[in-house]
């Protein structure tokens, strides 16, 4: 008798010790904290030798910004980075609504430290994007305070952040090519990457020698993959994993002069958050998605996202747009003042229909390469690597990770120089931090029959991720500690395994759902 009290009492303290370290450890923060810490100090004895980086658009300029604090020189080269005023033509979703997740925001802060400055002069608020995100028609709790985020049109962070890259002091080691890379030549043991072809665009060719790092930053097209293989790097034929999402976005771009955003019938709640409002749907209702943000002054916009092959049913013309929304199904109705302030803009607004599409995604599985098949120097950053379903935001987000991945490694070297397995390393570290994204954006679109799964996998894989979000959406319009958890991973504030901390894991469980 005594004996079995005291077997139970000590499993029960087991569990409860085994419960106290389980919850510390998923509560814990995300490997990348201390290391975003970090970011942006310059290094006290540059590594030598030239870093090049192909392509300068967002992931180009974080990833120069963050090669000039460790190498002596670094080189930029894209065909457009000089026309800062201008739309770029090979950046598809150049107009289309963006939004920032805090990481971002954090990361680019410690590496310029008057971002915020030169946002805010380009017209950009700071704020938070509290009250806005509704799950079918239900409000979705916001954690009471929370760090803030920023809005800007694509194009004017774009700006800014190609201001900022040449304005820091850093830039006097920063030497920008106009041009395009056309490949890569291999040192005579194809250990490493030797030489980097240009042709620049006023036609003339150059090669570069001698370089100490390679970035692939050239995006959705993912051109390193080919350069490597024409440089006789034996790469696995399936290295590149894609899907197809057959994702479709529909911007509407409304001009709000103050006299006319005085009218909007918006609730003063909603006024002054990054969000005005945003609904996401329930599964069983399909796949779409609605947001309506205030961007810098005069400008609003409104997203919609659908996914298919034929014809979409997303409005093209103003017109349409108030139809579209009441077929918009949802367990709660979207609130009478949004249809009202939608009707003002689509009539006073000059509203501006831009389409884009995403139809595949694709992830370069660099990080399944063994170290003595890849060159010691060949990295890759953003899209270049990993071009997600864009519907969450996070592309800005997942340059910082890789950037804060490839900073802390090169503050860990101690040679003078980069090891053999410099790549594998960088790709197995940054697969570690943006590998989830992959998985978790994936499986969440195998729902939709219009989804084509990748090779491999079938509209099955990953039932029980959809049914485990699907619960964390439901509690998180129900629960602080749940919705808290679950914002702060959505913003890489915390690791996703903050969701698996017993408090909250049973919370997520076990909260009744109305859905
Ligand atoms: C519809 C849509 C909505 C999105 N919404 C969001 C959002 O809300 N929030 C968010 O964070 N992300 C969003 N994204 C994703 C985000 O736009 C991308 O992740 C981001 O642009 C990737 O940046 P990047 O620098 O890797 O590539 P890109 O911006 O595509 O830039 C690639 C650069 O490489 C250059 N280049 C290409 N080939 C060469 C070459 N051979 N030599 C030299 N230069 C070359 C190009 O000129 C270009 O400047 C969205 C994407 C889409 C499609
Ligand atoms: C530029 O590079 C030189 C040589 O490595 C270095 O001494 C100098 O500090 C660098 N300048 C900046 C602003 O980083
Ligand atoms: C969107 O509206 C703003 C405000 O009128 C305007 O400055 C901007 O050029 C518009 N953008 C596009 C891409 O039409
Ligand atoms: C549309 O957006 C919703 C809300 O975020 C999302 O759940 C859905 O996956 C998106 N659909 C497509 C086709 O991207």
């Amino acid at each position: 008798m005594a004996f079995s009290t005291f077997a139970v009492g000590g499993s029960a303290l087991v569990l409860l010790v085994a419960g106290l370290v389980w919850q510390r450890t998923c509560k814990s923060p995300p490997p990348w904290h201390a290391e975003l810490a970090v970011l942006g100090q310059p290094r006290a004895k540059k590594l030598p030798g030239t870093a090049v980086v192909c392509g300068g658009s967002i992931a180009g300029s974080v990833t120069a910004r963050i090669l000039a604090d460790h190498f002596d020189r670094v080189i930029l080269v894209d065909p457009e980075v000089d026309k800062i005023d201008e739309s770029k033509t090979r950046i598809l979703q150049y107009n289309a609504f963006h939004v920032f997740l805090c990481l971002f925001v954090a990361g680019a802060r410690r590496l310029w430290p008057n971002f915020d400055a030169e946002i805010q002069a380009a017209g950009g608020r700071f704020g938070s994007t509290k009250a806005g995100l509704h799950y079918s028609g239900i409000p979705i709790i916001f954690p009471p305070s929370f760090p803030e985020t920023m809005t800007l049109r694509r194009p004017g962070v774009q700006r800014v952040i190609q201001k900022l890259l040449m304005q820091h002091p850093t830039a006097t080691n920063i030497t920008v090519i106009l041009g395009t890379v056309r490949g890569f030549g291999p040192s005579g043991d194809t250990s490493s990457i030797q030489s980097v072809l240009i042709r620049k665009t006023d036609g003339t060719q150059v090669s570069l020698s001698d370089v100490a790092l390679v970035v692939d930053c050239t995006g959705p097209i993912q051109s390193g993959l080919k350069w490597l293989r024409s440089a006789g790097f034996a790469l696995p034929e399936n290295l590149r994993r894609s899907y197809s999402g057959n994702m479709r976005y529909t911007t509407i771009n409304f001009t709000v002069t103050p006299e006319l955003e005085a009218k909007l019938p918006i609730p003063g709640l909603s006024k002054d958050t990054i969000m005005i409002y945003s609904n996401v749907p329930h599964s069983t209702f399909g796949c779409f998605l609605l947001g309506f943000s205030k961007l810098e002054e005069n400008t609003m916009q409104m997203l919609f996202n659908d996914s298919g092959e034929g014809e979409s049913d997303m409005p093209r013309v103003a017109s349409d747009v108030l139809a579209y929304l009441r077929r918009f199904p949802s367990h709660e109705p979207i609130p009478p003042w949004f249809f009202e302030v939608i009707a003002l803009l689509c009539e006073k607004g000059d509203p501006v229909f831009y389409q884009a599409k995403s139809s595949t995604q694709s992830y370069v599985e660099y990080h399944r390469v063994p170290a003595r098949d890849l060159p010691s120097n060949f990295i890759a950053i953003g899209d270049a690597t990993l071009q997600l379903n864009p519907v969450h935001g996070q592309g800005f987000a997942k340059i910082m990770l890789n950037g804060i991945a490839l900073d802390a490694l090169l503050r860990s070297l101690n040679a003078n120089s980069l090891p053999r397995d410099f790549s594998a390393q960088y790709f197995k570290k940054s697969a570690a931090y943006i590998g989830g994204l992959w998985d978790a954006t994936r499986l969440q679109d195998y729902a939709y029959p219009t989804c084509h799964p990748m090779e491999g996998e079938t509209h099955e894989t990953g039932r029980f991720i959809r049914w485990f979000a699907a619960k964390l959406l439901a509690a998180a319009t129900q629960d602080e500690e749940v919705a808290t958890a679950m914002w702060k991973a959505r913003h890489f504030l915390v690791a996703d395994s903050a969701l698996f901390a017993p408090t909250v894991l049973w919370k997520i469980l076990w909260t009744s759902s109305r859905f």
